[in-house]
């Protein structure tokens, strides 16, 4: 791994520094454009071309590296958006650098830096993002052994975003580890280190975590501020496109088949079976899908994720290209324009047409973000539509951001459409302004032990009106639910910690309603297929009613049969008058769910899955009260209790 890191690192070193000297070259050019459309002229750029070698050498800022380490892209969008705010205030003095973990070479650029920005997330048990691993493993193997005679870090000055969510054992553990380790090695913190919350509001942890960075920044005069800088077209990273027009059939739009062992890498399987599972008198849908990976490298164990690369809808794509005022025959190529160190490749060569790479790469319902805003102002025509997007990308266009973006959850469609004059390039588009549809993610719903070579997903179709009107069709679970038998699709296979017990004697407890049931269902084939003695297992499942969306109804009854499981309990949420939930049967069980959890001989184990919203957080508070009850214990001694089962492993949760 590590070499390979170094190879990217050598690809890194080569463009960066023409992305350097672009940069300055814009910050002129637009210093200069400002200056000359005030006197009503316009400068032809071509005159204001230097070869890149020349700009480098003239370009003596400072510089600054933003490490992203993300595994959905909230830590990619936030560092974009950060970097577009410095640029606005810095540029002319210093370049700023935007980089994936990934091809962050620490060990041989971290004692040089002047400031450093991590904005890293958290996941499983409190592990850094697959990007960031390595970094990770550097950071705390670099802290361990240095000398702290001679810091190694004296002369850095780094900042720390975390992202996380309160629920987890481990709460934004990759972002203080990173932060303690910069501190061990001698580096100075900017300001304390910031922690996003993603199940509360992590935009407006950011927002509130960047507001104290610009002014420890500016306090710190660690930068030199210069002239504010707007966004020219020039300086917006964009792919370069070239039209393809005789290309044969067979050889446009093509996916890659990798080997599915990870995200890079997506393998095309075949789907084998697509079901739903809701009755006719439900007014909501679930689908079981069926995907054949028996020509996939990778294997998966019960409890795994499948991650889905899905397709946005016809319409989705023909309203874009709409608004893009482009064709959706347009074929092209895309290749990194060198310019722009911190594209990365497109995934795939191409030619592909607009509509390919419309449907499978753009992300065009999210709302987009304050650096996307700032990219489309320079496209726009309209003088007062630019100075709207520019303001609200900037940062003192925070409350105008919250209340035209943030809170009516405006996507970037709507976002081009209220800006007619907005027109990106295509390369741009795909460059700066649309993010990447990011894969989806789900708890497979099979065991290997008895489908070794097919995957199963159990997804909830997502479909609710949004406060603009537009009703929103979940992306990819509508695509999943649409899906024909026979079709391939771009899937990986994802390691998680959410396991049985190695010893199937050991007692489990699932908590799983809707479809939060998806691993239990796995957890079921596996204890069927298994020849070992069972211990109990109890079953919390639960729905709105029974006629409508008890899912699996056939084979959860069949397992309680044939005593797979041990115990069945299934709310039914909207059948009575009061409401019916998963922690009220929990809570009537308490005794004996609390006698198999404490067992010192035989400890149990507590699985819980699906909605983390509320759900999770419902039972987590259920299980607190039931060990005080039982235990008759202070609320800060149950804490503890519950703290050491989670810690023990024997308290696990797959929460989305
Ligand atoms: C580890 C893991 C396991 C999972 N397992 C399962 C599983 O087993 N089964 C399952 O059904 N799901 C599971 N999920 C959830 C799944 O990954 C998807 O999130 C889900 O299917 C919805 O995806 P979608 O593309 O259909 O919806 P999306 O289009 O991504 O929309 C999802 C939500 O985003 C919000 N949204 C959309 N547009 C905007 C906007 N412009 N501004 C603000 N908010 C917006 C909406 O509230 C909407 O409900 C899991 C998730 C994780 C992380
Ligand atoms: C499967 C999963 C596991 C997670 N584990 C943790 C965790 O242990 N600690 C934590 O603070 N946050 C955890 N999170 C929350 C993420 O860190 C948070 O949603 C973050 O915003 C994701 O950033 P990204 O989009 O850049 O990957 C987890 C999220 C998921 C989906
Ligand atoms: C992908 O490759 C595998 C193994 O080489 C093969 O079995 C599978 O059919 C391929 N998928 C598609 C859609 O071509
Ligand atoms: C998942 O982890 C297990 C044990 O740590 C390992 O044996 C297995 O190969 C991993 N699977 C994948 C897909 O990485």
């Amino acid at each position: 791994m590590s070499s390979i890191v170094g190879y990217l690192h050598g690809l890194f070193q080569g463009p960066s520094v023409f992305g350097t000297a672009l940069l300055g070259l814009c910050v002129l050019l637009s210093l200069l454009m400002n200056e000359l459309t005030k006197k009503k002229k316009t400068a032809p750029a071509k005159d204001s071309v230097v070869k890149p070698m020349e700009a480098a050498e003239a370009d003596d800022r400072d510089q600054c590296t933003l490490v992203f380490g993300t595994q959905t892209g909230t830590a990619e969008k936030f560092a974009k958006t950060l970097k577009s705010q410095l640029e606005s205030a810095y540029a002319s003095t210093t370049a700023f650098h935007l980089v994936d973990a990934e091809n962050y070479d620490a060990k041989n650029v971290l004692h040089k830096e002047k400031l450093v920005i991590f904005l890293v997330a958290t996941y499983g048990e409190g592990e850094p993002t697959d990007n960031a691993l390595d970094l990770h493993d550097y950071l705390m193997e670099a802290a361990k052994n240095c000398d702290v005679a001679s810091p190694p870090l004296a002369g850095v000055t780094f900042a720390v975003f975390a992202l996380g969510n309160r629920q987890y054992e481990h709460f934004c553990a990759m972002g203080k580890k990173v932060q303690k380790c910069m501190v061990e090695m001698g580096a100075s913190p900017l300001l304390p280190m910031g922690n996003g919350d993603d199940d509360d509001d992590i935009d407006r942890d950011f927002d509130d975590w960047s507001s104290a960075f610009f002014n420890a920044l500016q306090e710190s005069k660690l930068l030199q501020a210069g002239a504010r800088v707007d966004m020219t077209k020039d300086c917006v990273p964009a792919y370069h496109i070239q039209k393809v027009m005789d290309a044969p059939k067979s050889e446009v739009n093509i996916l890659t088949n990798g080997s599915g062992t990870n995200v890079h890498k997506p393998y095309l399987a075949r789907v084998s079976l697509v079901k739903e599972l809701h009755s006719a008198s439900s007014d909501r849908s679930c689908v079981h899908v069926e995907v054949d990976i028996s020509g996939c490298k990778a294997h998966y164990e019960t409890g795994d994720h499948i991650g889905v690369y899905p397709e946005n809808s016809e319409d989705v794509v023909k309203r874009a290209a709409e608004l893009l005022e482009k064709s959706l025959d347009t074929c092209f190529t895309l290749s990194r324009d060198n310019r722009f160190e911190e594209l990365v490749d497109f995934p795939v060569q191409g030619p592909i047409t607009l509509e390919f790479a419309l449907k499978h790469f753009a992300d065009l319902l999210s709302s987009p973000s304050k650096a996307a805003l700032k990219m489309l102002s320079a496209f726009a025509s309209d003088e007062g539509e630019r100075t709207r997007l520019t303001m609200m990308s900037s940062l003192e266009g925070a409350k105008q951001y919250d209340q035209y973006i943030h809170i009516p959850k405006r996507s970037l469609l709507e976002v081009l459409a209220d800006f007619p004059s907005a027109k990106p390039s295509i390369g741009a588009f795909f460059g700066s302004i649309s993010p990447r549809l990011q894969p989806r993610y789900y708890s497979i719903s099979s065991s290997p032990k008895m489908h070794p070579h097919s995957v199963h997903i159990t997804c909830a179709v997502v479909c609710e009106e949004m406060p603009t009107g537009r009703v929103h069709h979940g992306v990819a679970s509508t695509w999943l639910s649409k899906l024909q038998i026979g079709d391939s699709i771009p899937i990986f296979l994802r390691n998680s910690s959410f396991k049985l017990p190695k010893d199937s004697n050991a007692p489990i407890i699932m908590v799983g309603p809707g479809t939060g049931f998806a691993p239990f269902r796995g957890f079921i084939q596996e204890r069927q297929s298994s020849k070992a003695s069972l211990g109990d297992a109890f079953l919390y499942f639960g729905c709105r009613d029974r006629k409508k969306d008890f899912i699996y109804k056939e084979e959860i009854n069949g397992a309680l049969e044939n005593r797979v499981i041990t115990k069945l309990e299934v709310a039914f949420s909207r059948e009575g008058k009061k409401k019916d939930y998963v922690q009220h049967h929990i809570d009537k069980d308490g005794k004996e769910v609390w006698s198999l959890l404490k067992s010192k001989s035989n400890p149990g184990y507590l699985y819980v899955c699906g909605d983390g919203k509320h759900m999770a957080k419902d039972v987590n508070r259920v299980l607190h009260s039931i060990v005080q009850r039982e235990e008759k214990c202070s609320s800060s001694a149950a804490e503890s209790i519950v703290h050491k089962m989670a810690e023990e492993g024997r308290y696990l949760k797959d929460v989305w």
